[in-house]
């Protein structure tokens, strides 16, 4: 069922688990993250980036999630998410589609702008009661990228949390604590950093580039605070390469739901994987 995000981030947050938030790109991605959440009773977030609205169009891609969460995941808890929106034009379109939660990406600007496009986003968003995600530290990739190594990884500066969290009065904060988008070499959690960030502020905090993070460090993080997770890479990845391998079987198939079909199982398989590492199973 369609929910709304706030409840269950903040259920998450009291329990000591993380909510899953996992990057869709088409029906298939979204039915394999769906199935997942089906199978193990867990409250999920399907978010999409500006690129997927972009590829999918933002009605197409809002009916697909909303109509899967209130069908086939209708056992479950389903928030649709903006994933790093980057202009209040774009968050305020996705409100209007019926997004449950909107993340407000100026982590590039300079301190200052950052935190007045924020806190414009939260003021609008507030007053149609919607949940604001901020970030703080730009976490850099995007692109599913694997394997290579960002020489350095951006990281937040803790001093600026309390006050960003006050002039913006933002819900939740993404903050760049040593992960980046994609699967990259050098992924590192910076747990001291995270320990300060955690003192600074008692609203959920949000882990991003989480496809490349170990799964002890994923564990350690949630134990210190960290409340909801974001993978992409790692579903782009299962659905690429299960896709790829029955194509390599089967040269002359034609009928793609035979060929897409192995993407949705990979997918599945793989959330099913997080959402039992994240501790959200039996959530709902
Ligand atoms: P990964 O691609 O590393 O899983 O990160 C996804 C993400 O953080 C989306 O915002």
């Amino acid at each position: 069922m369609l929910t709304d995000a706030p409840y269950l981030i903040k259920k998450a947050q009291k329990e000591g688990y993380a909510l899953g938030a996992f990057n869709i790109y088409n029906l298939e991605t979204a039915l394999g993250v769906a199935r997942a959440a089906v199978a193990l009773g867990s409250p999920i977030v399907m978010q999409v980036s500006e690129s997927t609205i972009d590829y999918a169009g933002l009605k197409p891609i809002t009916h697909i999630v909303s109509t899967i969460a209130k069908n086939e995941a209708v056992s479950v808890p389903v928030a649709l998410h903006l994933d790093h929106g980057k202009s209040f034009k774009s968050v305020a379109e996705c409100i209007a589609a019926g997004f449950s939660s909107v993340h407000i990406d100026a982590s590039l600007l300079p301190f200052d702008e950052n935190v007045s496009l924020t806190r414009e986003v939260v003021e609008y968003a507030h007053s149609k009661s919607i949940w604001v995600q901020g970030e703080l530290g730009a976490i850099p990739g995007g692109h599913g990228d694997i394997g290579a190594k960002s020489e350095e990884l951006p990281l937040v500066d803790p001093d600026q949390v309390e006050q960003f969290v006050k002039k913006t009065n933002v819900d939740s904060l993404a903050v760049a604590i040593g992960t980046a988008h994609g699967i990259f070499k050098n992924e590192r959690i910076h747990f001291d950093l995270l320990a300060e960030v955690r003192k600074k502020t008692d609203i959920p905090l949000v882990l991003h580039g989480a496809s490349g993070v170990p799964d002890n460090q994923i564990k350690k993080a949630i134990k210190m605070g960290i409340n909801k997770i974001n993978i992409g890479t790692a579903i782009k990845v299962a659905f690429s390469n299960a896709i790829k391998e029955a194509a390599k079987k089967n040269p002359n198939i034609t009928d793609v739901r035979e060929l897409l079909t192995p993407g949705i199982e990979a997918v599945q398989k793989v959330v099913e994987r997080k959402l039992k590492l994240f501790g959200s199973v039996g959530k709902k």
